[in-house]
């Protein structure tokens, strides 16, 4: 039992493909018949990396072992079990349809056996689960918006919003203007990556362009104190995942990281793993870390409820999930 155990905790800002523990990449890619060497698994983050580019590189091939809709079942599982371990009462994925059409798999199979883990994990360990569909941004305005008519078209369950991932800074939000604007006209939630790689001038577009009501890291926000208002007042809420930007090397340590400032300055904030085994980044970790650079507890709960109340779950279940956290 560690310190931070008592805590509820959310997460609402980490990649579904990139839960993969080390253990389940090596089942899976000898049940798939993938040849995967040992190069790929590393000393210091359980997957070999340079820098963010080699990561994003590396994530695929790592996530290339995901074959079937079986695969994504036992992972979906497995990752939910562990947040439940550790007092997690609501989680919110991003998930890629790109990935598992590639692989094969139809959408409507990958998502029904993210549905069904879900459900499971639910009734097994009471955690509470819902998925965001993500577009990638460095595989082209077409793909994305590929992606977010497929799900405008094919309503599921599982389904609760569309986010945008990838190369922020060789693929800007102005590329991406016309998807967005057709999920805003459907009423879709919206949460995109911005200010993690990208300035102020970038993260300014993705507000007005792409209408989020979350930004995916937000961090670089910092650095335009006009900009951080203006999230304030337009109540959008940061998903800060500060393991994964001290991995990347955005900011040093979680001493430089600009998530208490931006709290104190009045956003709201969350804080979230990203691609856990890539940063040896945990949920509980980052509660953890958000201790220990003077987060009181009662910060850590509201944190939480940032998470719950501006997840893009229904409202009848937010209520639920809510009063478990009240
Ligand atoms: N896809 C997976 N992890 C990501 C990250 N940290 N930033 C952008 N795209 C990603
Ligand atoms: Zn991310």
């Amino acid at each position: 039992m560690n310190s931070i155990s008592h805590i509820p905790k959310a997460e609402i800002h980490v990649h579904l493909e990139a839960t993969i523990t080390p253990s389940l990449c090596r089942k899976f890619a000898k049940r798939n018949k993938v040849i995967l060497s040992d190069d790929f698994f590393g000393s210091e983050y359980a997957y070999q990396w340079e820098d963010f580019y080699d990561f994003l590189k590396k994530y695929d091939i790592v996530t290339s072992v995901i074959h079937t809709p079986e695969d994504y079942y036992e992972l979906t599982y497995a990752y939910l079990k562990e947040c439940a371990s550790h007092n997690v009462l609501y989680l919110e994925a991003m998930v890629s349809s790109t990935h598992a059409k590639a692989k094969g798999m139809t959408y409507q199979s990958f998502l029904d056996s993210i549905q069904e883990a879900s459900l499971n994990a639910e009734r097994d360990f009471g955690i509470v689960s819902r998925y965001l569909m993500n577009g990638i941004r460095h595989l082209g305005p077409e793909s994305v918006q590929g992606t977010a008519e497929e799900v405008l078209k094919n309503p599921h369950p599982a389904i609760v919003g569309f986010g945008l991932a990838g190369d922020e800074l060789h693929f800007p939000p102005h590329l991406f203007s016309k998807t967005f604007d057709m999920l805003k006209e459907e009423n879709f939630p919206i949460t995109v990556h911005a200010g993690e790689w990208d300035g102020p001038e970038n993260i300014r577009k993705a507000i007005n362009l792409l209408h989020p009501t979350r930004l995916g890291h937000g961090v670089r926000s910092i650095e335009d104190l006009d900009l951080v208002k203006e999230i304030i007042e337009k109540d959008i809420v940061l998903e800060t995942c500060p393991t994964s930007n001290i991995a990347t090397k955005i900011y040093e340590n979680y001493e430089n990281h600009p998530v208490k400032k931006l709290h104190e300055l009045g956003a709201k904030v969350t804080v979230n793993s990203d691609d856990p085994p890539f940063f040896n980044a945990t949920i509980q970790g980052e509660y953890e870390a958000m201790s220990k650079i003077g987060f009181a507890d009662d910060v850590l709960i509201s944190m939480t409820r940032n998470a719950i109340e501006y997840s893009f779950l229904d409202n009848q279940k937010k209520k639920e999930v809510l009063t478990k956290l009240n």
